[in-house]
């Protein structure tokens, strides 16, 4: 019988540096999850191979300023926040379950005290007003319902009017191939790079001892804001 308490797993995650084989760096996390089916309760497969971008670029990431949106179980967050990289952690507003995975997430991994908010995209809230400057904006399979696509990135393009060095880090799972972000980039003078898998080696069907991100197909996109589209003239 059930006693109303959420059910969770815990899923480890060992990220290993295959270019230092001497040093043999490794991190190991482990992320509790909700046994039910429901987007922010576990691990997604675009979180692994962001996750493995973060380890494999974590000299960048030492004491920058790191917001995880659509965090979830904040794989990638805890990767960032155990690389050195200080770290805000947020989720819809209105999805208090979600925070909560989050929250559990930092315990289990011993960096308790990060800051887990609320934070809704494309409404800008007190909470978002009271961030400080960011350097890295995460989000792992955010884009996943077109109606929301326009909402993340006036939330990233509001954050990038405070550092306009910012960087937006996403992995994008390919649903449709009717779904794109570029008019929307356009729109909001965003530019994107799309960086091979194989450039930090998540180009395999097993990551960091799992095997989430099979034979989905993801990609690793960097967005910043288009500084040659600002200065031309409108
Ligand atoms: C597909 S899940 C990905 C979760 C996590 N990033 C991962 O990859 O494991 C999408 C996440 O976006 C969050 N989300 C959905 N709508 C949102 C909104 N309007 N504002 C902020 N977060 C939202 C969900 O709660 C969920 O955590």
């Amino acid at each position: 019988m059930s006693d109303g308490r959420p059910k969770i797993g815990i899923r480890e995650y060992t990220f290993l540096d295959l270019e230092e084989e001497e040093k043999r760096a490794e991190l190991r996390v482990s992320i509790p999850e909700v046994l039910d089916f429901q987007y922010g309760m576990h691990v997604w497969p675009c979180a692994v191979v962001l996750a493995q971008f973060i380890w494999f670029h974590r000299k960048d990431l030492n004491g920058k300023m790191v917001l995880e949106v659509g965090a979830g179980v904040s794989l990638p967050g805890v990767v960032a926040a155990k690389c050195g990289a200080k770290v805000i952690l947020s989720d819809s507003a209105e999805l208090p379950q979600c925070l909560q995975n989050g929250l559990r997430s930092c315990e289990q991994n011993n960096i308790a005290g990060i800051p887990i908010i609320g934070l809704t995209w494309g409404e800008i809230s007190p909470d978002l007003l009271d961030l400080p400057n960011i350097d890295i904006i995460l989000g792992s399979d955010v884009f996943y319902e077109p109606k929301d696509f326009e909402d993340i990135l006036v939330t990233v393009r509001f954050l990038m009017e405070r550092n306009q060095q910012a960087q937006f880090w996403t992995t994008y799972q390919v649903r449709s191939a009717d779904w794109s972000i570029e008019s929307l980039l356009f729109k909001w003078n965003l530019t994107c790079t799309n960086i091979s898998l194989n450039t930090f080696h998540a180009d395999k069907q097993c990551l960091a001892g799992s095997d989430l991100p099979g034979r989905h197909s993801i990609q690793m996109l960097i967005i910043t804001l288009d500084t040659e589209a600002t200065r031309r003239p409108t």
